[in-house]
């Protein structure tokens, strides 16, 4: 998203941030309940089984906006991804197709651009339909590939230079003569300090700051865990405390500025806090997830890296690179099933340091389809004692206005 990524998505990252890094986490096809123009079928990834319906109503996009005229029946949860999509396929900001990014309202008005995309919508829809049998083969992306005029001529210079290695969305099977995902992660357990040390640690609390994308100022950041897979967070805003909670079977996001403030996390939003949370205690990772795999190797900055995927009960993979000298986890790609594609979510993790024994990071950056944040940690404390009511339903926040800055 080159011109995105110069003009900061404004307006958006608050507004994104919490839900896309959560459904980042995921690469289930949650299913599009209700009526919907959208295809839902398709997905790259495996279908997970059908699903209890939730016991509450569903809030869908058209419940909370105003102006929705194609994209009925997603549920509101999935709609801010959608837009995501759209913004990483045309490379191009909200502010594309939004001219008035000062209130949820601006977001309802149109601008020819955005009607332009609703027809693309429609466009999509039809030759997914017509020529590949409603499966969604075709996405905004296959066209555009991160511009807002797709390409018509070939370009010599593409055709004879190195192919780039794409990096696949899901490792369908073991690569041939690559070590067992068993063996990759005993190493990474090993190069944290063993299986013994690791399992000491019960619970940490981890202090520092957060920073969105193009955010001049870092928030102050805290994350609290407790073994077996209980996991919160808070980030201190401007704007008010954002906190992303897991209790160990519920969970939700309170975030100041989103239409819906505060949101009890179902299907794939939940499955992603728990892994979340499974992987703060990287002892248990083999247990977290299941159907592991290992993929062809591959490189992060030069350096040759392993790539293991698992997936949660509800066929979740998570893609994870360790590096083959360290053993040490790099990088974790995940992705999100919005109706009209899946957003990856990437995590670079760095600065490992020691905490009373074991090596934890200390710096992570998560880059999604519409931001990115920085995280940096400056203290992290060991079997600290933990309140319980720190992983309690959080408050509504005050504030639903989107966060300006
Ligand atoms: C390529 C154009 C395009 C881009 C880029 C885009 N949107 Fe949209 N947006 C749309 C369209 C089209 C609709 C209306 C959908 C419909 O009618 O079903 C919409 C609707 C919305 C709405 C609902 C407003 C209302 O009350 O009706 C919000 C909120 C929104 N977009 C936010 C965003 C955010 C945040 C971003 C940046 C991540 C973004 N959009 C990027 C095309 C776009
Ligand atoms: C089958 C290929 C194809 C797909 C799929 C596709 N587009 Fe397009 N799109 C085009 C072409 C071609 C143009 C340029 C049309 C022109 O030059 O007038 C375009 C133009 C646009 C424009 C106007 C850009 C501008 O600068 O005026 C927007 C916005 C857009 N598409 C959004 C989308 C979105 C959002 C999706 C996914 C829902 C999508 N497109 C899917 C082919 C596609």
């Amino acid at each position: 998203m080159r011109r995105a990524m110069q003009r900061p998505v404004v307006g958006l990252a608050a507004a994104l941030a919490s839900l896309v890094f959560l459904l980042g986490l995921t690469l289930v096809s949650a299913p599009v309940r209700g009526q919907t123009s959208v295809q839902s079928g398709g997905q790259t990834a495996p279908q997970r089984p059908a699903q209890q319906p939730p016991a509450h109503k569903e809030l869908m996009a058209e419940d909370v906006y105003k102006n929705i005229q194609v994209l009925r029946g997603i549920p509101e949860n999935q709609f801010l991804a959608t837009m995501g999509f759209f913004s990483a396929s045309i490379g191009e900001s909200c502010e594309f197709c939004h001219d008035d990014e000062s209130s949820w309202a601006g977001y309802a008005k149109d601008n020819a651009h955005k009607q332009t995309a609703r027809k693309m919508i429609l466009m999509m829809n039809a030759i997914n339909q017509s020529y590949f049998g409603g499966s969604r083969k075709l996405t905004c992306y296959s066209c555009h590939r991160g511009t807002d005029l797709p390409k018509v001529t070939p370009i010599l210079a593409e055709q004879y230079s190195a192919p780039i290695v794409e990096d696949p969305d899901v490792i369908t099977e073991q690569a041939p003569g690559e070590s067992s995902a068993d063996q990759i992660l005993d190493k990474y357990v090993q190069a944290l300090g063993g299986a013994q040390r690791l399992a000491a640690i019960t619970s940490f609390i981890a202090k520092g700051t957060y920073q969105g994308y193009a955010e001049i100022d870092k928030s102050p950041i805290e994350i609290i865990a407790k073994a077996p897979g209980q996991r919160a967070t808070t980030i201190h805003t401007s704007n008010g405390d954002w906190t992303t909670t897991f209790d160990g079977l519920s969970g939700w996001v309170a975030e100041p500025g989103r239409p819906v403030p505060l949101l009890e996390l179902t299907d794939q939003f939940l499955e992603a806090v728990k892994v979340d949370a499974d992987l703060a205690f990287p002892g248990r990772i083999k247990q977290a997830l299941s159907q592991w795999r290992v993929g062809y190797p591959t490189t992060i900055n030069d350096r040759e890296v392993e790539v293991v995927q698992g997936s949660s009960g509800g066929n979740f993979p998570v893609k994870l690179y360790f590096d083959k000298e360290s053993g040490l986890l790099v990088r974790q790609v995940r992705y999100t099933n919005s109706p009209v594609g899946l957003n990856p979510t990437q995590i670079d993790y760095a600065d490992y340091r020691d905490v009373s024994g074991v090596k934890m990071p200390f710096r992570w950056t998560t880059t999604w389809t519409d931001g990115r944040s920085a995280t940096e940690l400056s203290q992290i404390q060991a079997n600290a004692p933990i309140d319980a009511g720190k992983f309690a339903k959080p408050a509504a926040p005050a504030s639903s206005k989107p966060a300006s800055w």
